[in-house]
């Protein structure tokens, strides 16, 4: 089902409006412009060719030239027309086949060329831009759909340049010069061809698409069905113990019974679509021989060019049965179009394209909330972060606690300006963030989070994320920092080793001494952690614990904390409740208090343990 609204929102109407739009991927297209007006060069000339196969053909079979055609060639020029014997016909033949396979070749490679360029800057442009896109954007978006936008709307629309267009030009051309020739030969029989073929090729293909529609119908029913076999079997346990037998056997005896009955709608319009084909497409056929046989009876047609002109009516039948085909890729050529401007369209943060990393404008570190109430854009009706006041001064450490859903990744989020809070201000050094630029922003920021994402490549690779240029000095600094190295020294090749999918699989902990490197490195005036710790064992969570004491030295630091012994000398804690400050002080004030919610954490904490 999914599918079929994925297909229905991707296939467009051609319209004015949308043509305009699809102009503008048309500037992609212009810088190879050259090349692209000759591949349309070659194009007409391979139609021209593919045009002389049949008349040259013809000629072959009907045993050299025809009388009509024998007077038009004494009219043109002093042609010997027994020059043009059987063996001449059959090397021109052969010429044309060679040029034809020529033309083919270059045609091939110069819009490939053409498209190929263009859908390397097209892709670039759409995930450079995608990449900036604010986090609003990837929170409402399913990251598979951005990713259809790179892949598969990219590969329609490449796919439009390529082959597409070039066809569609070419059946154009192949139809109207095709035409033109048959109505040399006979208007007559031309005109019978006419008003029964093209209409006949086109309703097949439609029809064709509507039978193709129907079975991808079956089968996606067929897909729920198994989906349900395979949910059972797994979770055989569930049905057994819920006795819900007779329940699952009527609900598969109804997934079956619609599999049966959409898989009938199809099989009765398969077969009428065979005959369709029988009578009327081959029909039409048939008419056309008909009438060019009583053509010839009656001495205006000769068999040499009756030959070439059933030749030609197969060749435009073929055409017009393509052109129809080709109509409907435009089309979701069209929607692909669309959504790939959608996205290019999208207003995107203010991160410059180019040298990013130029003057760096440090930062003290002070943070200031004033009134921030947040709700996230996509649940405007669940206010998150209410009313928060917050202070943080440059070289402070403040400690976040709170109960799971109290808004505390949230505020996190908010200091990395991930998202513009909906009402009161954010100030860093008692600047606005529009002042200081998101780039430079963040780039004073270090950010630790619960799970850390490596990329794959080395262990050094990782470290330099984010910050290219530092010297092997500043990286050993950092790894033996963030007791990193005390774990990658036990490997041969050091901070050379590659992890990820082709190298080391590194514990959590690792992991996490290897973000902090990576913070440290970084060298950031503000560090936010997110519970950076909570997933580790108590053995991994002593070194990590070293390594982010020594981050945390000098520097402005938000620690998030679920075990609340790593956070007792914190300057200041602040308890976060359903997006409200509700306590703030230092550990022992905080405990003192009798019925705080620090206090009760705490409690709860302490008797877990
Ligand atoms: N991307 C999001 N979109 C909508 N709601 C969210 C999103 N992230 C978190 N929330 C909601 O915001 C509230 C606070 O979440 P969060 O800040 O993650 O809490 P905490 O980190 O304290 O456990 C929760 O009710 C959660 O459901
Ligand atoms: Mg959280």
């Amino acid at each position: 089902m999914a599918a079929e609204v994925e297909e229905k929102k991707q296939k467009k109407r051609i319209s004015k409006e949308s043509l305009k739009r699809a102009k503008s991927i048309m500037r992609y297209l212009s810088p190879y412009r050259k090349h692209f007006i000759f591949g349309l060069i070659l194009l007409f000339l391979s139609s021209i060719t593919t045009l002389l196969v049949p008349r040259l053909m013809g000629q072959l079979a009907g045993i050299g030239l025809s009388e009509k055609e024998q007077e038009w060639l004494l009219d043109i020029g002093p042609l010997h027309l027994d020059m043009m014997d059987l063996n001449t016909i059959g090397i021109i033949l052969f010429a044309v086949f060679f040029v034809q396979g020529l033309i083919s070749f270059l045609k091939i490679y110069v819009f490939s060329f053409v498209s190929e360029y263009m859908i390397r800057d097209l892709r670039k442009d759409v995930y450079a831009h995608m990449i900036r896109l604010p986090m609003v954007f990837f929170v409402e978006q399913r990251v598979g759909e951005l990713n259809s936008r790179i892949s598969a709307d990219i590969s329609a629309i490449q796919e439009t340049f390529t082959t597409t267009l070039a066809e569609f030009i070419r059946q154009v051309i192949v139809i109207l010069l095709g035409v033109a020739f048959l109505f040399y030969t006979s208007p007559d029989l031309t005109m019978v061809m006419l008003i029964t073929l093209p209409l006949m090729m086109i309703v097949a293909v439609f029809f064709g698409k509507f039978i193709r529609k129907l079975s991808k119908q079956t089968q996606d029913e067929v897909a729920v069905s198994n989906g349900q076999v395979q949910e059972t079997l797994i979770g055989i346990v569930n049905v057994k113990s819920f006795t819900t037998e007779v329940f699952e056997s009527i609900r598969y005896a109804s997934s079956v019974e619609i599999i049966r009955s959409i898989a009938m709608r199809s099989a009765i319009w398969r077969g009428l679509f065979g005959a369709f084909i029988i009578i009327f497409l081959f029909g039409s056929i048939a008419i056309v021989i008909w009438r060019g046989a009583v053509l010839m009876q009656q001495g205006q047609l000769d068999a040499a060019l009756f030959f070439s002109f059933l030749l030609y009516t197969v060749m435009i039948g073929a055409s017009f049965g393509g052109i129809a085909s080709q109509y409907a890729s435009v089309q979701k050529a069209m929607g692909s179009i669309e959504a790939v401007l959608d996205l290019l369209e999208e207003g995107a943060e203010d991160i410059p394209l180019a040298n990013p990393d130029s003057i760096l404008k440090k930062l003290k570190g002070e943070i200031e909330f004033k009134n921030v109430s947040f709700f996230y854009p996509s649940r405007p009706d669940e206010t998150v972060i209410k009313d928060l006041n917050l202070h943080v001064k440059a070289g402070e450490k403040v400690a976040l606690v709170g109960p799971s859903g109290a808004g505390k990744s949230t505020l996190a989020s908010l200091i990395l300006a991930f998202y513009n809070p909906s009402e009161g201000t954010i100030r860093y050094d008692g600047e606005d963030v529009s002042r200081i630029g998101l780039n430079d922003l963040r780039r004073n920021m270090a950010f630790v989070p619960q799970e850390v994402l490596l990329f794959s490549g080395s262990v050094r690779d990782n470290i330099k994320y984010g910050t290219p240029d530092a010297t092997e000095q500043e990286v050993m600094k950092a790894a033996e920092d963030a007791q990193v190295i005390e774990f990658i020294d036990r490997f041969e090749t050091g901070l050379d080793t590659l992890i990820g999918d082709r190298g080391i699989q590194l514990s959590g902990g690792q992991k996490q001494r290897l973000a902090i490197a990576r913070a440290l490195l970084k060298d950031p005036a503000i560090l936010i952690l997110d519970e950076a710790t909570s997933s580790l064992d108590s053995s991994s969570e002593k070194s990590v614990q070293l390594a982010l004491e020594k981050l945390m030295e000098g520097r402005t630091s938000v620690i998030i904390a679920h075990r609340l012994s790593t956070i007792r000398d914190a300057d200041r804690i602040i308890v976060l409740d359903g997006g409200k400050k509700v306590e703030e002080g230092k550990h022992e004030e905080l405990l003192a208090k009798t019925n705080g919610l620090y206090r009760t954490l705490s409690e709860l904490q302490f008797s877990e343990s």
